[in-house]
């Protein structure tokens, strides 16, 4: 069962589950048994003002003072001694997807701290994907994805997992962001049809730029404008992502085709192949809705971050966007559009 605790009723002997990625806390795993005082100042110095305990796993009470002393046996334990080093001594090869992922999916909590566990877990998967993009890696993220949309199709999350949207220069933050853009655009508009896997949909909408991973990152993370030659060497991203997936043998050709047209345009003037219309896949064509949306709402080296209203209406006024699959992406931010 999962509690709630704010980071000063901690005790050792609880399970502790934090709410965000590595990035933001100082220790190795997002999970692990509380063993000692310092782990939990170390957590309330870490700014959280909540936090999560997995009672099935520790206790959920505060411990007697004797339990506290067979616990801490042989004295406060040094940061050696921590639970997320010694957890780490499996033979099984650890899996890039969060503990807390599984555990939020089954839980009866409410739809905005789901939200909030998804969102995150994704970003660390995708952060981790992108450091290590080995066919293992990506079978395991596939298996967190199938996890993420079970969950965005049994609830109503939409609204929460926007509000939650980082607006970063990162490559895996804006692919969780059209991941979940994406996945929610697929259930609106294909709401009630048969023959869309969209557990597979959502690995290609999370994976569509898994190409950058082999773009020179000078080029991907370059500050300024490219140059002629690195514009071209970006433009393979598509088709390298399609030729990594293709190699690990983990996605199906429709999410794999997902990658590789989703810089495609009507017009026929986008890229890597020029497809115009009908041409494009009607699953690609979501992904660059939320592609573009996320690029558009996100600061870039040649614009400043603008608003969802903005964003959506630049897209409609000058970007051709209008048939029906825009309207249901406009209807996906509600009163959050500005
Ligand atoms: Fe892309
Ligand atoms: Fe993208």
């Amino acid at each position: 069962m999962l509690l709630k605790l704010k980071p000063e009723q901690l005790r050792p002997g609880m399970y502790v589950i934090l709410p965000s990625n590595w990035l933001h806390h100082p220790f190795l795993k997002n999970s692990f048994l509380l063993r000692n005082r310092q782990q939990i100042e170390k957590i309330m110095r870490s700014g959280f003002e909540e936090v999560m305990i997995d009672t099935s796993k520790g206790i959920s009470m505060p411990l007697q003072e004797s339990e506290q002393a067979a616990l801490l046996k042989g004295g406060e334990a040094s940061e050696e001694n921590a639970p997320e080093e010694s957890e780490n001594a499996s033979c099984e090869p650890e899996s890039i997807v969060p503990e807390i992922l599984n555990k939020a999916v089954a839980s009866g909590l409410g739809a905005e701290e789901k939200a909030r566990i998804i969102y995150w877990s994704s970003l660390e998967i995708m952060g981790k994907l992108f450091a290590d993009p080995r066919a293992e890696k990506i079978a395991q993220a596939k298996k967190g994805i199938f996890q993420v949309v079970d969950a965005v199709f049994s609830e109503d999350m939409a609204t929460h997992l926007i509000k939650l949207f980082r607006h970063d220069l990162c490559t895996y933050t804006h692919s969780v962001n059209v991941g979940m853009l994406s996945i929610l655009l697929a259930k609106s508009f294909f709401k009630g049809q048969a023959g869309h896997n969209f557990g597979e949909l959502g690995a290609g909408f999370f994976l569509h730029d898994i190409g950058k991973s082999r773009i020179d990152p000078g080029i991907i993370n370059k500050p300024g404008l490219l140059t002629e030659s690195e514009w071209e060497q970006m433009k393979a991203h598509p088709k390298a992502g399609y030729d990594l997936l293709l190699e690990s043998g983990q996605l199906t050709e429709e999410s794999r085709v997902i990658v590789m047209q989703h810089h495609e345009r009507e017009n026929g003037s986008g890229y890597p192949m020029g497809l115009k219309g009908s041409q494009i896949f009607p699953y690609a064509r979501i992904c660059r809705m939320a592609d573009v949306f996320d690029a558009l709402t996100s600061t870039r080296p040649y614009h400043k971050k603008r608003s969802a209203f903005e964003a959506l209406n630049l897209m409609k006024k000058s970007m051709c966007f209008k048939d029906e699959l825009f309207t249901k992406f406009v209807r996906l931010f509600g009163d959050g559009a500005n």
